[in-house]
């Protein structure tokens, strides 16, 4: 089994889904740990409910983006963590992270990259007036939504679509690609997919 961390500031329904799947064996994993950068964010409660170890810190407390992920580092060592999974997670991984997990680290972005990086990617394809959008899964650099990508799924824009209708088939497709794909870099150890 792979132990993961999964970095998460919102909502966390694809936290939801990965600790889901490892329990229900779709994804050798072992969730260890929950970081969040918003100590009110939904998905601490989803942690608590799931009884998953969680560290939450407030950036603002610390005296740079530096001081912050050597904060966290020590945790992931603490928990032996192998893996950093991003879900949700709205903040650039800096050097000491990247450093450390060195192709080891993967996020999903609701786009199909390279259109449509950063914040609010749904409300952007929306308003570009793509037809089709869709979900990547990459390995992180130290760019914005830029590193290799692993595997990406489409989804068809409707006439009649809305942000929240978007947003809802978004998360779907995401719930179960995330896991599947997780799986798969693991099962491969990473190497197969790492350039
Ligand atoms: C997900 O749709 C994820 O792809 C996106 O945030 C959402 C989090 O939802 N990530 C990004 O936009 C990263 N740039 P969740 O909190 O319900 O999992």
């Amino acid at each position: 089994t792979t132990r993961i961390a999964i970095f998460a500031s919102g909502s966390g329904s694809n936290f939801q889904a990965l600790v889901d799947a490892c329990r229900n064996e779709l994804l050798d994993a072992t969730p260890a740990l929950l970081v969040c950068d918003k100590p009110g964010a939904f998905v601490v409660e989803r942690a608590t409910s799931l009884d998953i170890p969680y560290f939450t810190f407030a950036p603002k407390s610390y005296s740079s983006k530096q001081e912050f992920e050597k904060h966290i580092l020590s945790e992931l060592k603490s928990y032996e963590v192998e893996f950093i999974i991003l879900a949700g997670y709205m903040r650039l991984i800096g050097p000491t992270l990247l450093d450390a997990y060195k192709g080891r680290i993967v996020n999903i972005h609701p786009s199909l990259l390279p259109a449509f990086p950063g914040l609010d990617a749904v409300g952007q394809a929306l308003s570009y007036g793509v037809k089709l959008t869709g979900v990547t899964i990459h390995f992180v650099d130290e760019g914005m939504d830029t590193g290799p990508i692993i595997a990406q799924e489409a989804i068809t824009v409707d006439p009649d679509e809305t942000k929240e209708s978007l947003e809802k088939k978004i998360h779907k497709t995401e719930h179960t690609f995330y896991p599947k794909t997780l799986q798969q870099i693991f099962a491969n150890k990473g190497e197969a997919v790492i350039k």
